[in-house]
């Protein structure tokens, strides 16, 4: 998709369509009020029939509106003018996209961005947009041979400004989110693709991908006899069972000033979770696929950072394997060595993300990092504890913590913080080892955070929990990208802080 700002009135626009707000009950927008002005009262004219409140939903095409210059005109219903949220928002949006689809009209100047939304600026209503359409818009059919594309598809967005002095914001939002588009892409085409095609071989070449297409980038790849020469026990453990050899993968993105310490980030990169011998169940099993979430996002966040040439140090770190049942596999009762020294009891071997994780996390201590974030679809307790609305946030600093909850409220791409309390660490007491690989009853995401927070100790660190929000199951199942909207909006927050 083209995106580009413009300023100007709706009637000028020589274009297949103009999008304006019909705000609800019956209020038209000023765009709105401009077109009908000009066409002698055609827009008020329907409003009063009933043909469209302005609710939420509500959508009404109409053609050759008189003294326009475009093809058509697109009504949106907006809601209540007073209530716009930052959801109603993207959703407004997404339902302006599904009828454009279903339109012929492939080039649209949109006035939603003259909505207003409590404390937002223009800024961040193009940025929403754009995340709203892409979101709309994005297809995953390389594997289909009918790929079922749209007649004829929607190509270009104008999103109109109110003057001349809102360009240059507008530019700014279009480029940054153009790039967080292509990261979000990315990370959602990784974890669509299958088990078969997407291992930790598969996922080590999209990184060397990387490295081609940037020239900051630089990809390196640690195989398993390098793994072990580091000790890395335990992520070598989960790989055992797998056919498919574990793979540590490091993108060093290093654009910023050479003294300033990286933002490391480190992505759980289980390309398919079978549970191991504590095999799961076989419902939905087919979901595991997306246990490499974590990895993608890592991959497509600093796919947007280089796309934006962003003067930062960002280094991504991912470990990746299979968790499969073999005769070789790790067993319950088992007890490994990690890369910390760490001994560690394997009582259930479906907990193998925290597994890899630990090792990634010591590695990662190399970088002198500024501070460490992992992403990881780490356990089916945070679904049960936040559902699909935010991810679960834990971390050992509170600036770092308040950080990604702010840069979440702003993008809309939230997390919620849950106590990281040392109650909850004698739950990995184990009888024959360092620590247990699981709490037992009660705060299974918080005991998965209380595993991490032992290797973590030499830096300021955070752990997002992305069970609930990287996939939708359902009839629509699939990838949503999430957090490369939430990563980019801390780094974008970082960079423009100056720090
Ligand atoms: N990848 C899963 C977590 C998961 C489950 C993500 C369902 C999304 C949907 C993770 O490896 C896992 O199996 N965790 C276990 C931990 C338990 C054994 C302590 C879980 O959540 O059941
Ligand atoms: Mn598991
Ligand atoms: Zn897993």
């Amino acid at each position: 998709m083209e995106y580009t700002v413009k300023s100007g009135s709706p009637e000028k626009q020589r274009i297949g369509c103009v999008a304006v707000a019909i705000y609800a009950s019956r209020k038209l927008s000023a765009s709105a009020r401009t077109l009908d002005e000009i066409s002698g009262g055609v827009i008020s004219n329907l409003v009063r029939r009933g043909e469209i409140e302005g609710d939420i939903g509500q959508t009404l095409l109409l053609h050759n509106v008189e003294n326009t210059l475009c093809d058509r005109v697109l009504l949106v219903g907006c809601g209540k003018e007073k209530d716009i949220t930052t959801n109603s928002f993207r959703k407004i949006n997404q339902v302006m996209v599904k009828r454009l689809e279903a339109s012929g009209a492939t080039e649209i100047a949109s006035y939603l961005t003259e909505i207003p939304v409590k404390r937002r600026d223009i800024r961040w209503k193009i940025q929403q947009s754009i995340e709203a359409i892409d979101e709309c818009t994005y297809q995953f059919n390389q594997l289909k041979t009918d790929k079922n594309l749209p007649r004829r598809p929607l190509r270009k967005f104008i999103f109109s400004v109110s003057g001349r002095g809102q360009l240059a914001e507008g530019e700014t939002a279009v480029r940054n989110s153009m790039a967080i588009s292509t990261g979000i892409k990315l990370t959602k085409d990784l974890a669509n693709l299958p088990g078969n095609i997407c291992t930790p071989a598969y996922l080590a070449k999209q990184a060397n991908i990387l490295q081609e297409q940037y020239p900051k980038v630089k990809t390196t790849v640690l195989d398993v006899d390098e793994m072990e020469k580091l000790g890395m026990g335990s992520l070598l453990a989960v790989a055992r069972g797998s056919r498919e050899p574990a793979k540590l993968i490091t993108i060093e993105y290093m654009a910023g000033n050479k003294k300033q310490a990286p933002i490391v980030l480190v992505g759980k990169g289980v390309t398919f979770d079978s549970g191991g011998i504590s095999l799961k169940p076989g419902a939905a099993m087919d979901e595991m696929k997306y246990d490499m979430c974590g990895a993608a996002s890592v991959l497509g966040t600093i796919a947007a950072c280089a796309e934006l040439q962003l003067p930062m140090n960002i280094v991504g770190i991912v470990p990746s394997v299979e968790n499969m049942p073999d005769g070789i596999a790790i067993k319950p009762g088992d007890i490994v060595t990690s890369m910390s020294g760490k001994t560690i009891e394997i009582l259930n071997t479906d907990a193998e993300g925290r597994l890899i994780l630990c090792d990634a996390l010591t590695y990662a201590d190399k970088y002198k990092p500024d501070v460490v974030i992992d992403i990881a679809t780490l356990t089916g307790a945070c679904i049960v504890a936040l559902g699909a609305h935010p991810a679960g946030l834990m971390g050992n600093h509170k600036p770092l913590i308040n950080d990604l909850l702010s840069a979440g409220k702003k993008s809309g791409d939230r997390c919620w913080q849950l106590p990281l309390w040392d109650d909850y660490q004698e739950q990995l007491n184990s009888n024959f080892a360092d620590i247990a690989n699981i709490g037992g009853k009660g705060a299974g995401t918080i005991t998965a955070a209380c595993f991490l927070s032992r290797f973590t100790q030499k830096y300021h660190w955070a752990h997002l929990d992305i069970a609930g929000v990287a996939w939708k199951s359902g009839n629509d199942k699939g990838a949503t990208g999430r957090p490369v909207s939430l990563l980019m909006q801390y780094i974008l927050d970082r960079f423009e802080s100056g720090h």
